[in-house]
């Protein structure tokens, strides 16, 4: 695996490729990244990652400076799995002035849910995928494509309307969520918890289950749902956490559905000091 520290050597170690699959990653990897990586192989002739720990998109309390940085694991994880060119700007490489050119996804689908919670989140990964996309398929000649978690749902939806308003020619690919064998979603931030908080986390992907299954029952009426909304929510509270949201959606915006639309169902949630998310497409569960 070749690592790119600079714009220019990575523009040079994609020069005989055509057709680049990218990863985008903030590193601390687990398989749900190297599940990425694997997915995106067959996708084209050379497969890209990179590791960039994005300070536009958190926001002032959020854990940016603690954010955990694992670059020679990562790395050695990265290889195994078979990726090809790692770029690994740093800030100064990638910000080397100040970001005041941004991309601002509208209201109604990026200051819902996750957005409201952390507000300018998706003007910062916005922001930054589209440089990202500009440093790794600028040049490309052939098929581009980008692979995104299904994990950050509300993420993906958002970088999916981003490249086709734009126009921009990348086939945008979401991976399933990895999950441990207790049915936890893998994320960086599993890492902050404690093995009784481990066991605690469960509780978000059962609660989201059982939301989703109220509400198919309910015959998906959505009055009915901010009532179902408040009873997960106060289940979660009796447990100790403090949630965000727990609520189902239609998948294509995310907005309230309507008869007919396919259903994804998605919460976030904190335990301690550690926020989760997850979500489930409801014909999966
Ligand atoms: O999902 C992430 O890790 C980040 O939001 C991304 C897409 C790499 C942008 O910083």
């Amino acid at each position: 695996m070749q690592i790119a520290y600079t714009l220019a050597e990575l523009r040079q170690y994609l020069a005989p490729f055509n057709h680049p699959a990218f990863v985008p990653t903030m590193g601390n990897l687990h398989d749900g990244h190297l599940a990425l990586i694997k997915q995106g192989k067959p996708l084209g002739d050379v497969t890209i990652s990179s590791i960039f720990v994005n300070r536009l998109q958190f926001g002032p309390n959020e854990d940016f400076d603690s954010y955990p940085r694992t670059f020679e694991a990562d790395c050695e994880k990265l290889r195994l799995a078979g990726c090809d060119i790692l770029f690994a700007p740093s800030e100064k490489e990638l910000y080397p002035e100040p970001q005041v050119m941004k991309v601002h996804p509208p209201a109604e689908i990026a200051d819902i849910l996750e957005g409201h919670y952390r507000p300018g989140f998706f003007i910062g990964v916005c922001t930054v995928v589209m440089k990202l996309f500009q440093c790794v398929f600028s040049e490309a000649k052939g098929h581009r494509t980008a692979l995104f978690g299904k994990k950050d749902y509300q993420q993906l939806m958002v970088i999916k309307r981003m490249v086709s308003q734009m126009a921009m020619p990348i086939q945008i690919v979401g991976g399933e969520t990895q999950r441990s064998d207790k049915g936890l979603a893998l994320s960086s931030r599993n890492g902050y918890l404690s093995p009784e908080q481990l066991e605690e986390a469960l509780l978000l992907s059962r609660v989201l289950k059982e939301l989703a299954a109220d509400y198919l029952a309910c015959g998906q009426d959505n009055e009915q749902l901010e009532i179902l909304e408040k009873n997960a929510i106060s289940k979660m509270r009796q447990n100790g956490w403090q949630p965000d949201y727990l609520t189902v959606r239609r998948q294509q915006d995310l907005q309230l559905a309507k008869p007919g639309d396919s259903l994804v169902v998605l919460g976030a949630a904190r335990i301690g000091s550690t926020r989760l998310i997850d979500n489930f497409e409801v014909e999966n569960i």
